[in-house]
């Protein structure tokens, strides 16, 4: 049965880009999705090079799901457990339902297959990205249950401690991951929900989060949007029209250690939690020092307009740089951290308040990069970001995202080969 009501069968004609491909077919703005007809529909391919999810345009819903593997579970159950998935990632992207005939009201003495909440509702481009996390590999009391420590990336570590973490272990690491982006919250949802109902027994939820409000563009198709400190985030971001760049930058490559994650990727995901109250006693142009740009064109403080390259060296009347020597930008810069780049892809928060009537928001930022080393070297570069004041890192976890599936495939499957 068809959760995509809107184009039914004939959805093929709807599907833009490819899973590795930018969908630049796509008129996406602010943060609705559209196709060339101006429908609120998209769909994008699940099966392709690449997994989709990562330089597809950002859309402007996320759940992101965070899981332990069972105790009990073994290798068999593991592959058992990737094909389910892969199975219902593939058929709910396309805005299907879970299982082919998966009954929503079942029979009377089984529990529906499909939950149900997303019935009617259009793929609303809905993307699934699969990653797996360093317990894969070898589990906390160093056992390698699944056999595949032999075949752990060396760089797949839980990342360093970085200068002012603050991490809750409740809100950090992860087996596996799901990332789930879609431009209806309620698709989003459905989709995690009904991946862990898959995984009962086998893996359970250590951690989730949502997001509203893409804080990236990943395509050079779409506006820039802002996140909560109010400033335009994205500007720099590695595009996916720029494939030079995110082949070097962005997917593992097949002589890259090691090779069965060619055409994947390192997702790192960190819970950053703003503090707006205090942010909004800042004056703007104190704001503007510490990001380094403008707040409202998002032009660099060294002039032009949003997409002028900054001039690091320009000054000003006083002879100091136009922008501060501690300005975000300038320390996220590759010029600040040896040429280091990656795909930002991360969303808004807000998870009601704290004790102290404090909003719980901030940036669930994620990043793409073909090394967590990039990664690394830019959060290291940021140590004396002025931003920090107002910034607490709270969660913190790190995946290697397989390549693309191919049909009849699972996803990872070559790293069981
Ligand atoms: C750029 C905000 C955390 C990496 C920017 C920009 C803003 C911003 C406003 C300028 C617009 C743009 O080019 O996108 C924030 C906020 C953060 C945060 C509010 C925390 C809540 C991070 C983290 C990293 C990072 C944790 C990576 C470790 C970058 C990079 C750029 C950038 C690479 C582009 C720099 C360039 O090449 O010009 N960020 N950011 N940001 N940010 Fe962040």
């Amino acid at each position: 049965r068809q959760l995509f009501g809107v184009l039914g069968a004939g959805a093929a004609g709807a599907v833009v880009g490819a899973a590795g491909g930018a969908g630049v077919a796509l008129a996406a703005t602010g943060g609705g999705t559209t196709d060339a007809s101006g429908a609120a529909a998209s769909v994008y391919p699940y099966f392709g090079a690449h997994q989709a999810g990562i330089v597809t345009p950002a859309q402007d819903r996320l759940h992101f799901a965070a899981f332990d593997v069972a105790d009990a579970l073994d290798r068999e159950g593991l592959i058992g457990l990737l094909t389910e998935w892969t199975d219902a990632a593939a058929r709910l992207s396309q805005g299907l339902e879970v299982a082919e005939g998966g009954a929503v009201g079942g029979s009377d003495y089984s529990p529906p297959t499909d939950t149900g909440e997303a019935l009617g509702l259009p793929a609303s481009g809905l993307t699934i990205t699969f990653g797996f996390g360093p317990g894969l590999f070898t589990d906390e009391s160093g056992a390698d249950r699944f056999g595949l420590s032999a075949r752990r990336p060396a760089m797949l570590e839980p990342l360093p401690r970085f200068q002012g973490d603050a991490l809750v272990p409740e809100m950090s690491g992860g087996d596996l991951c799901i990332q789930a982006c879609a431009d209806d919250p309620q698709v989003a949802v459905h989709a995690i929900r009904n991946l862990s109902r898959i995984a009962f027994g086998r893996a359970s939820l250590r951690w989730s989060q949502l997001g509203f409000g893409r804080t990236s563009s990943t395509s050079t198709t779409q506006a820039t949007p802002r996140n909560l400190f109010g400033f335009k985030d994205g500007t720099a971001n590695v595009k996916a029209e720029e494939t030079a760049i995110v082949d070097d930058h962005v997917w593992v490559h097949a002589s890259d250690e090691p090779a069965w994650l060619a055409g994947g990727s390192y997702l790192v995901a960190r819970r950053i939690r703003m503090i707006i109250e205090n942010w909004d006693r800042v004056q703007l142009g104190e704001q503007e020092m510490l990001v380094g740009r403008s707040k409202g064109e998002g032009a660099p403080l060294s002039g032009g307009t949003e997409f002028t390259e900054p001039d690091f060296d320009k000054t000003g009347a006083t002879d100091a740089p136009l922008i501060d020597a501690d300005a975000h930008v300038r320390l996220a810069h590759p010029t600040s951290n040896g040429g280091a780049r990656m795909l930002r892809r991360g969303y808004n928060f807000v998870d009601g308040n704290d004790s102290l009537g404090r909003l719980d928001a901030g940036l669930f930022f994620l990043s793409f990069q073909r090394s967590p080393q990039q990664f690394i070297d830019v959060q290291t570069s940021l140590a004396r970001d002025g931003l920090n004041e107002y910034l607490k890192h709270v969660g913190s976890a790190i995946f290697a995202v397989p390549g693309g599936v191919a049909e009849g495939e699972f996803v990872g499957q070559a790293l069981f080969a």
